[in-house]
């Protein structure tokens, strides 16, 4: 099973594929996982996702990555800048279907976001995750990312107060 990955400011998603994305936002296993997140029913987060990705190409504060297999969205991956600072400084987000868990998409899907990042000028890169999450974690240290700060009890999630870790890598 050949792993694709789609740009989707240059390749337009379908209606299937936003769905697979908003399947997978809303998979439990991959909620535990994220901070922010949108509580509302299916329907109306799926309005919010068609019009993120209808305004998309106009959007310069972020670009999309998508990871399909047999032409199914299995995971996707969103570059965030986050200031106009020389840096750049941009955030990874990123989800993979769970059925798809240990096959290296977020990885590749990383590497492909690194090479985007350098092409758009962007000079350091981010990732802020849970402290508890061991898999980020290890995807992020096996490319090259450090542990730049660890923001004690930051998040407050399912009653309880987590720590965020900030990976970071410069390019
Ligand atoms: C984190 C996540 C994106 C990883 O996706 P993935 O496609 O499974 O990642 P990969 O297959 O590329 O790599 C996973 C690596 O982590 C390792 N791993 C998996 N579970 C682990 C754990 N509990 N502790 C340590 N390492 C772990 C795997 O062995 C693999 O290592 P390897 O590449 O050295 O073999 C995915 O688990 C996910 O979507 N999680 C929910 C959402 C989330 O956490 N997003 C990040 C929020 S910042």
């Amino acid at each position: 099973m050949k792993l694709e990955i789609i740009n989707a400011k240059l390749n337009p998603l379908k209606e299937e594929d936003i769905r697979a994305i908003v399947e997978i936002e809303r998979h439990p296993a991959v909620r535990k996982w994220l901070v922010e997140y949108a509580d509302e029913e299916f329907e109306r987060e799926l309005e919010e996702y068609r019009r993120f990705f209808s305004e998309l190409k106009s959007n310069d504060r972020v670009e999309v990555l998508v990871a399909k297999i047999s032409d199914r969205v299995t995971g996707f991956l969103a570059l965030w800048r986050m200031d106009d600072s020389a840096e750049r400084t941009t955030s990874i987000g990123i989800s993979v279907h769970p059925d798809y868990w240990g096959r290296g998409i977020a990885t590749n899907l990383i590497k492909e976001s690194i090479k985007l990042a350098k092409e758009r000028g962007v000079k350091k890169l981010i990732i802020e995750t849970l402290e508890e999450n061991s898999a980020m974690k290890h995807v992020a240290e096996k490319l090259g990312f450090k542990l730049e700060t660890v923001r004690k009890s930051k998040i407050f999630k399912d009653g309880m107060y987590h720590d965020e870790d900030v990976y970071s890598l410069q390019l």
